[in-house]
């Protein structure tokens, strides 16, 4: 991707926009724009092809998705614009079901949906364009990760595997129903409690991974990160699904993209090798916290109802260590 992108960042020189603080310079979750001194707009969008078979669900999936990338930057959802692709033969009604998902989940959210685009296409897609706000000063950042800082996950990993299982007509209704539960819970309260707490480092997890997006975190951060496999949460299912062969596309490319990148001290079986490289869909967020500032964090997430698990911490070096 990076290669494909070099034309536009060649053009757009991060030293003649100095407005945009965070742009294909140092590729994130989202672009940050500054407006003035308090206040800066957080453009993301995302779309895809259904996940799973529910209209309804997937609209609400997808918008907790999408909204995720600006609660990865620290910041609030504003508004959000629909994007669609529909086959025409398709009924209309599954088209309002995936809206109404989506809306349900903005609204939940504080935000607005103002609009949107549909075309028609063999292959449904659906996604938004979300527009957040931060304050310029305390942005979210991927290079935010320090040396000493405890890494928490916001929510279980497996749903790609769960999803995979899902298409091929093989999950258990209630397998199923408990990834949706996790993929259709927004990020927002774990954002809130980084901004209360001053957090600096997180990225969610989507498509690379829980290491894919942790090297991303370590690269950016000059750092290295472990985890201890044994404090890695896991929806009910997904290591039943990985030993049934029910991986996702993504994993592959993934676990290529990671070669020679990652150290496993101890080498897990081969079922929960896939758990580190499924790709997730509207993932948990991945939290650097200064140990000093641990147990405040850890009570600003409870206060808001959010879910968390410290699974590694951040160490000297590069790239990614696992142990037991
Ligand atoms: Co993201
Ligand atoms: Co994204």
């Amino acid at each position: 991707m990076a290669q494909v992108l070099r034309p536009l960042s060649d053009k757009f020189q991060t030293k003649d926009f100095p407005a945009l603080l965070v742009g294909l310079g140092a590729p994130d979750d989202a672009a940050v724009y500054r407006i003035n001194d308090t206040t800066a707009i957080i453009q993301t969008m995302d779309f895809f092809p259904p996940v799973v078979d529910d209209a309804y669900t997937f609209g609400a999936i997808t918008a907790a998705n999408a909204m995720s990338d600006v609660y990865a930057m620290g910041g609030e959802v504003l508004l959000a614009l629909n994007i669609a692709a529909w086959r025409e033969e398709l009924p209309l009604e599954l088209l309002t079901d995936i809206f109404r998902g989506a809306a349900d989940k903005v609204a939940e959210a504080g935000a607005v949906i103002a609009g949107g685009h549909t075309i028609t296409d063999d292959e449904p897609k659906f996604g938004l364009s979300v527009t957040g706000i931060v304050h310029p000063d305390h942005i979210i950042t991927k290079g935010g990760a320090r040396v000493g800082d405890l890494l928490l996950l916001t929510k279980p990993l497996g749903f790609g595997l769960i999803t995979t299982a899902g298409k091929n007509g093989v999950v258990s209704d209630a397998h199923l129903q408990n990834a949706i539960d996790w993929m259709m819970r927004l990020n927002r309260g774990a954002a809130q409690a980084m901004q209360e707490i001053g957090v600096r480092g997180a990225p969610d997890i989507t498509g690379y991974g829980l290491l894919g997006h942790a090297y991303e975190i370590a690269e950016a951060s000059g750092v290295a990160l472990r985890f201890h496999a044994s404090a890695l949460p896991v929806v009910d299912g997904a290591l039943e699904y990985a030993q049934k062969k029910q991986i996702p596309g993504g994993a592959g490319r993934n676990k290529l993209y990671l070669e020679g990148k990652v150290q496993f001290k101890h080498e897990p079986n081969d079922d929960w090798y896939e758990i580190f490289f499924d790709p997730q869909t509207s993932g948990g967020l991945l939290i650097a916290v200064p140990p000093a500032q641990i147990d405040a964090m850890e009570r600003a997430l409870k206060s808001r109802g959010a879910t968390y698990w410290v699974i590694g911490d951040v160490v000297e070096g590069t790239g990614i260590i696992v142990e037991s």
